[in-house]
C-alpha cells in the first residue's frame, strides 16, 4: 500500500484529496491546526501542525516518522496543500498580510518539506499546491488575468513557493535521487478561500491533483489539468 502525506486536510481541497487517496487505496497521513478532523478511516492518520511553528514541524515529523516506522514504509507522494489568502480585498501590500502569508505559504511550507524529504522514497512525487496568481506571466495579461490588481501577497507567495518548486527540483536531480517536485494550480475551487462563486468543487480540483500525483511528469515544471502552466 503506497502513503501519501497531505497538509492541511481538516477542509477544502485538503479534504477532497485525502478522500479521493483514500479511495483509490492509499495510507493517508495528514494535518490539520488542532490535530483533529470530522472524518475516519482505517488508513487515514491525522496530526497537528501549525506550519508557522518549527517545533510544531519537528513534532509533526517526528510522529509521521515513527508511524511509517513502524508500517516499514517511506512516503510516495507529499502534497503540500496548506495555504493561506490574507490579503483577498486588497491592491497594496499590507506589509503585516504579508510577512503572514509569507509564513504560511512559503517559509513553512519550505520548512515542513526540508524536514521531510528525509523520510521520501527515492521515487516519490512533491506536490506544491500553487495558484494561477503565482505566475509573472498571467498578472502581464490584465483584461484576461482573475482578480489583476487584488491580493498582492498571496500572489507573491505563490511566485516564490514556484521558485522553490525549481530550486528543490534541480537539487534533488545533483543529489541523484529520483524525486520529482511540481506545482499545481488547482484551478478556482469552492473552498472556505475560493468562496462560493467559483466554478469547481473541491472534488473536481483533486481528481486531477490526483492524476499528476501518481504520474511521474517532467520535474521542476508547473501545471494545471496536465498540462504545462506558464510561469
Ligand atoms: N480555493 C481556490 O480557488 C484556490 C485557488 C488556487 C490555489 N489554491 C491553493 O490550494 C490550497 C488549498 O486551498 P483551499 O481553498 O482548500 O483553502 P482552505 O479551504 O482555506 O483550507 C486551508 C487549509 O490550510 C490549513 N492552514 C491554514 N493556515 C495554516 C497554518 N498556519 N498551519 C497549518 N495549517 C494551516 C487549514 O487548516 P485548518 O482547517 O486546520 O485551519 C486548511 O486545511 C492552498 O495552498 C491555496 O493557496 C486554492
Amino acid at each position: 500500500m503506497k502513503t501519501i502525506l497531505i497538509t492541511g486536510i481538516s477542509r477544502g481541497i485538503g479534504c477532497a484529496l485525502a478522500h479521493k487517496f483514500l479511495d483509490e487505496g492509499y495510507f493517508v497521513i495528514g494535518t490539520s491546526q488542532n490535530g483533529t478532523i470530522d472524518y475516519t478511516h482505517q488508513n487515514l492518520n491525522i496530526f497537528k501542525l501549525e506550519i508557522t511553528s518549527t517545533d510544531s514541524i519537528e513534532t509533526c515529523v517526528t510522529n509521521i516518522s515513527s508511524l511509517i516506522q513502524n508500517r516499514n514504509s517511506k512516503i510516495d507522494i507529499l502534497i503540500n496543500n496548506i495555504g493561506t489568502l490574507e490579503d483577498d480585498n486588497e491592491t497594496k501590500v499590507i506589509v503585516e498580510k504579508l510577512r503572514t502569508t509569507l509564513e504560511v505559504n512559503l517559509i513553512g511550507t519550505i520548512n515542513f518539506t526540508e524536514h521531510t524529504i528525509p523520510h521520501l522514497s527515492n521515487n516519490a512525487h512533491i506536490v506544491n499546491i500553487s495558484s494561477q496568481a503565482g505566475s509573472l506571466q498571467d498578472i502581464e495579461v490584465f483584461e484576461h488575468s482573475h482578480a489583476p490588481l487584488r491580493y498582492p501577497a498571496y500572489k507573491i507567495s505563490k511566485a516564490a513557493l514556484n521558485m522553490y518548486t525549481r530550486t528543490l527540483a534541480l537539487r534533488l536531480r545533483h543529489e541523484n535521487t529520483n524525486i520529482t517536485v511540481s506545482s499545481v494550480h488547482p484551478g478556482w475551487v469552492r473552498t472556505d478561500m475560493g468562496g462560493a462563486d467559483a466554478p469547481l468543487t473541491p472534488e473536481e480540483a483533486a481528481a486531477y491533483i490526483y492524476e499528476l500525483g501518481i504520474s511521474r511528469p517532467e520535474t521542476g515544471q508547473f501545471w494545471f489539468k496536465g498540462e504545462k502552466y506558464p510561469w
